[in-house]
């Protein structure tokens, strides 16, 4: 059990007074849980997920890039297409993509979508993953490529006359003006956590993005990434993403007894190599720092401070988001809490069993976070929920956490 901080009515000071729901869309029902053998779109599950994100209140959906998986800017537009107010975050690789043609289909996608386009730019954690598809730079020069292609970006959706440009990367004559988006500039989200990532992405991002971590830990990346943003000058700092994928049940015991059954599973599933992806997920140590950094803290505990567990990480070798938030919806409510009382304004979560989780977070999730900055806005205060639900904290919830455990 951690020792309990002080949950009283003073607002940290550091906590973001408003937060922004991102959830991942899947494209069929195939889960690390149930794995079915499929390389395709399920249409009508696509179309009943990502409306089920939209019903449910979440702000964004992330579409992921893979040398194997669907295209993202081709998902994304259906997205547009399929919802009215939810925001698809395309995931782009630089290598796949000449930054002018990045920026003409981002602008087409936000002009479609009447402003809703964010572009998440993904500069390659492996090399293998990266060879698949032709590009061959060392990871450095691949952050280095994708500076570059953040300044052709935002130049190519604002430049009001034609330019040239001759960049290490990049070479290109009388461009422009280029195809505009539908108003305001498209947000740059950057995901990683090299020393590069965090050069990149503090010195240019408008969102800088991690993967579940203990809370200190976070605030640390976080006030690393925000000191780049200040030395390069800029008075408005990247906002942060922060990921996890909860399994929440009616009471934190029962939320622990689903997590062992599904690490059980999802254990089976990566041990037979049966998840789709994982043919794509280089073996051994993983070469992005996030994953490193995932394994460490699965290493070191397997329960961090109110409910971040580590056990989800270390059976999938921390291919991808993995790290999980146990507990009833307060206590997850609770547990996103304090990551947004260090700082988060965009929170993504995805579950194991991926559409239910999707629809259960909407319902019981989303609303108590909500509820509680709703409540510190108009009163000034910090509400009861982190209070009264203190997950880990308490000596009872470790006995769940542990419960039927060797
Ligand atoms: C929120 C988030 C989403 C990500 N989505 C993708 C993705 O769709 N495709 C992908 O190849 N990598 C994705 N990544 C992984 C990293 O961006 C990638 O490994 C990084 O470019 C290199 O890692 P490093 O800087 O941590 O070493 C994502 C990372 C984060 C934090």
């Amino acid at each position: 059990m951690t020792s309990a901080p002080v949950f009283d009515a003073k607002i940290p000071e550091a906590a973001s007074p408003k937060v922004e729901f991102i959830s991942l869309s899947h494209l069929n029902p195939s889960t690390e849980l149930n794995p079915i053998p499929t390389r395709g779109i399920d249409l009508k599950y696509f179309r009943h997920y990502v409306r089920s994100l939209e019903e449910g209140g979440y702000d964004y959906t992330l579409l992921p890039y893979g040398a194997a998986s669907a295209d993202s800017f081709v998902v994304a537009s259906a997205v547009g297409q399929l919802t009215e107010r939810i925001r698809p975050i395309v995931a782009l690789r630089p290598n796949t993509t000449f930054p002018l043609v990045g920026a003409q289909k981002l602008a087409t996608l936000d002009q479609l979508t009447e402003g809703r386009a964010v572009v998440h730019l993904i500069s390659g954690g492996s090399d293998a993953e990266q060879a698949r598809q032709g590009d061959y730079l060392p990871k450095d020069r691949r952050y280095a490529r994708t500076s570059e292609y953040i300044d052709l970006l935002r130049r190519a959706w604002t430049e009001p006359e034609p330019f040239s440009h001759e960049g290490e990367f990049y070479r290109f004559d009388d461009f422009g003006p280029g195809f505009a988006p539908y108003g305001s500039p498209i947000p740059i989200s950057i995901g990683g956590q090299s020393d590069e990532a965090f050069q990149v992405g503090g010195e240019k991002a408008d969102i800088f993005s991690f993967w579940g971590e203990p809370l200190d830990d976070l605030r640390g990346e976080i006030d690393r990434v925000h000191d780049i943003a200040r030395a390069a000058g800029r008075t408005t700092l990247p906002r942060i993403w922060v990921t996890f994928r909860p399994i929440i049940a009616q009471t934190d015991e029962l939320a622990w007894q689903k997590a062992h059954e599904y690490v059980a599973k999802i254990s089976d599933t990566f041990g037979k190599a049966a998840y789709g992806k994982q043919r794509f997920i280089t073996a051994g140590s993983p070469q992005n720092v996030g994953s490193q950094r995932a394994l460490s803290f699965a290493e070191k505990s397997e329960l961090y401070d109110r409910a971040l567990w580590t056990r989800t990480a270390a059976v999938t070798n921390a291919a991808g988001a993995s790290t999980a938030l146990v507990g009833s919806p307060e206590t997850v409510a609770a547990a996103i809490l304090d990551y947004v009382d260090r700082g988060a304004d965009l929170v993504s979560i995805r579950g194991y069993d991926t559409l239910a989780d999707a629809v259960d977070y909407g319902k019981h999730v989303l609303p108590l976070v909500r509820q509680e900055l709703a409540h510190r806005a108009a009163t000034g205060t910090r509400g009861t929920l982190q209070a009264e639900h203190l997950g880990n904290y308490a000596e009872e919830y470790r006995r769940h956490a542990t419960a039927g455990q060797a």
